[in-house]
């Protein structure tokens, strides 16, 4: 993108330029403080090697010029001299008048229900481990639909970690670094619960939370048991087309959840169960029966009417229409991102074992390793 045209505005206080068809403002300041000259980024690390402080308050942009596509700038009373990247520019601009909607996402995020998505993102083991374009498209589709299956992996004790570690770490918790979901159907031995479960988030009662789960399976003899997602992106979605005071209830007061099932442990959060960023972007859903503690942050006139709508997120979310459910074989995990998948078992029966792993990673370290392969251009 070429700069053709830029002007001072303002006194000073900020420059009008010309990219492509489309003119945007910047304001001096920000100019200065995004500056990509040597002495104000490292050349090697690409980090800030100023503060705001170094910046003097009363800083203008003195001359503005377009040259040879690029916008070459001189800051007063500093004096200097800087140029910047017309591309580096219209990818920044904020010049502009959006409304988006509370509980909007970014267009890399496609919200599904069962109609919607009819393929399991899925890859196998032995190309993820041999090809970075497997995986890539691998973390893509966690990025995309909020979750995938891996087939053919090692059905030793453990694999799971080394799949997170494909993209980043293990978020070891008080579970240890990965944990059991082991259950028998056996008359004789009723430890073990082989009823479904109801959808949910994983641990909310964590702060952070843990934003990935991977649930890999080792035996599964039972009939039933199939595993269900649902994405909590798109049950917000229809609550808020339908209840926007149940959506607004929901987002705007927080819940509490805990954890105090064992001895020395007190996980406790406060966080809402719809969450969103301060400018509307749905972040997060915390959804989970077993550690929801008591809402105390609801004012008692609009207590009715949050718990209507926590019950019709509820329903919302047990809808067939919302789910896809596969069942895992022996050597398949699958992987979900924990602040918007639901994930749920359903029960089952007969003889046999079901013997599944989980543990917890994070989403900065899968986004970070997408992107270093976006950019070697191995996903186009
Ligand atoms: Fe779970």
């Amino acid at each position: 993108m070429q700069v053709s045209e830029a002007r001072v505005i303002d006194g000073g206080a900020a420059v009008e330029v010309s990219l492509g068809a489309e003119r945007h403002r910047f304001h001096a300041l920000w100019l200065r403080d995004n500056a990509r000259d040597d002495k104000t980024r490292s050349p090697g690390n690409g980090q800030r090697l100023i503060t705001i402080l170094d910046i003097p308050a009363e800083t203008t942009v003195a001359e503005a010029a377009a040259a040879g596509g690029t916008l070459s700038l001189r800051f007063e009373p500093e004096g200097r001299s800087i140029d910047f990247d017309g591309s580096w520019l219209a990818r920044h601009a904020y010049d502009r008048h959006e409304t988006r909607p509370p509980g909007w996402t970014g267009k890399g995020i496609e919200r599904w229900d069962s109609r919607l998505l009819n393929i399991v993102p899925s890859e196998s083991w032995t190309d993820v481990t041999n090809d970075r374009r497997a995986l890539g498209r691998w973390l893509a589709a966690v990025r995309r639909h909020g979750f995938a299956v891996m087939t053919g992996t090692p059905t030793e004790p453990g694999t799971l970690c080394k799949v997170a570690e494909l993209f980043g770490y293990v978020r070891e918790t008080n579970y240890g670094r990965f944990f059991e979901v082991r259950a028998e159907v056996n008359p004789n031995n009723l430890a073990y619960t082989n009823l479904g479960l109801q959808a949910h988030t994983d641990n909310p009662y964590r702060d952070p939370v843990p934003t990935l789960q991977i649930l890999a399976c080792l035996e599964n003899s039972v009939e039933g048991g199939d595993s269900i997602v649902v994405d909590g992106f798109k049950v917000v979605e229809r609550l808020k087309a339908e209840n926007p005071r149940g959506f607004d209830l929901l987002s705007g007061h927080a819940a509490r959840f805990a954890y105090e099932g064992s001895a020395g442990v007190r996980l406790r959060a406060k966080r809402p169960m719809i969450e969103l960023g301060p400018d509307g972007e749905l972040i997060a859903i915390r959804f989970n029966n077993r550690s929801l503690a008591a809402t105390t942050d609801v004012p008692y006139e609009d207590m009715a009417d949050y718990y209507a709508a926590y019950r019709r997120f509820a329903e919302l979310i047990e809808d067939p229409a919302m789910e896809v459910t596969f069942k895992l074989k022996p050597g398949e995990l699958f992987i979900v991102d924990n602040t918007r998948m639901l994930h749920a078992r359903k029960g089952f029966s007969g003889t046999g074992k079901r013997w599944l792993q989980g543990c917890y990673a994070d989403k900065d370290g899968l986004y970070s390793t997408l992107s270093a392969i976006e950019e070697e251009g191995l996903l186009q």
